[in-house]
């Protein structure tokens, strides 16, 4: 939480709220953080390339994610996951479609009021971690608030860190860490100025088991304690007993939405989409997840 200058404590639901557009009512109260949609896209298309080799990643979707949920997209490789992500953060624009942070529309927003509006209210995992590679860990983490001029909350630095065991390498760069340590440095970044909404793309494809188990404790706390919003990509069935909801993507299109699955209702569903380049739909760990 920050502290701002009248000590009142900026929760996640106040940010949530304030991404939605209102202020809350008379008391100065926000209300439960739950029943709006944090993230919406409608008949959202986007095309990567050009000519013969563009290919539709997002395919007209509408999607609307409940505030202070934990939401998971699945989905083989190729269809549109990592697209999703970045157009529903305001990262990557559509090509056609609208989309919304809270109340407000961010296709067509200038990219300054864009750019403030992400650093304040997301915080977004990369699959590819995306670390600054002169700054040290410490520097990382703190990166985004900084940029946000805003002051992090030092005991829930030492919190996060602590947990995710990356508080021995808060003065290493990033070229000194494993990809499994970067990963816990680039969750840790996303969640240390508690966004309304976090977004995180694969975030424990590269992690241990016990360190997977550690990211995904903290993305659940953040909703369950903290009233946040977690969208969160994963090709890990067993990581449904996270979600309230489970979103299949396939070919650019939702193709199933399943409300608080079980990780073998998630392997069924995934079992059942049929890839377009005829890849395997389970590229990974099905048997391992389920047996957990
Ligand atoms: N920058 C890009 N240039 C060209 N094609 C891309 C680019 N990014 C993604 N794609 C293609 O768009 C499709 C969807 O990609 P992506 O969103 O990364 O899927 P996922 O995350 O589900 O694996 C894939 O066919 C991928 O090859
Ligand atoms: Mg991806």
């Amino acid at each position: 939480m920050t502290e701002t200058p009248g000590g009142h404590r900026k929760t996640a639901a106040d940010r949530a709220a304030h991404a939605a557009g209102h202020a809350g009512d008379a008391t100065g109260h926000t209300g439960d953080a739950t029943g709006h949609a944090a993230v919406r896209a409608t008949d959202v298309t986007r095309r990567h390339g050009s000519g013969e080799s563009q290919v539709l990643a997002l395919d007209g979707v509408s999607i609307s994610v409940e505030a202070g949920r934990f939401t998971m997209i699945m989905g083989p490789s190729g269809s549109g996951k990592s697209t999703l992500m970045h157009v529903l953060a305001g990262l990557d624009a559509p090509d056609e479609g609208h989309v919304f942070l809270g109340r407000r529309e961010i296709t067509g927003m200038s990219d300054k009021a864009l750019t403030r509006l992400r650093r304040t209210h997301t915080g977004f995992v990369f699959q590819s971690f995306n670390l600054i590679p002169t700054l040290t860990v410490r520097q990382n983490i703190g990166l985004p608030a900084q940029l946000a001029g805003e002051k992090l909350d030092a005991d829930w630095v030492r919190t996060v860190t602590a947990r995710l065991g990356i508080a021995a390498l808060l003065d290493r760069k990033p070229h000194e860490l494993s990809g499994g340590q970067q990963q816990r440095v680039a969750v840790a970044r996303a969640l240390v100025t508690r966004p309304a909404v976090v977004f995180a793309d694969e975030p424990t494809g590269n992690l241990d088991s016990a360190s997977g188990a550690e990211v995904m404790n903290l993305l659940a706390a953040a909703v369950r304690e903290f009233g946040q919003t977690v969208i969160m990509v994963t090709h890990d069935p067993g990581l449904a007993v996270f979600a309230d909801r489970v979103i299949m993507l396939a070919d650019g299109r939702p193709a199933a939405d399943l409300t608080a699955p079980s990780p073998e209702a998630v392997a069924d569903a995934l079992l059942r989409l049929t890839p377009r380049t005829g890849e395997q739909a389970l590229p990974f760990c099905g048997q391992e997840a389920l047996a957990r």
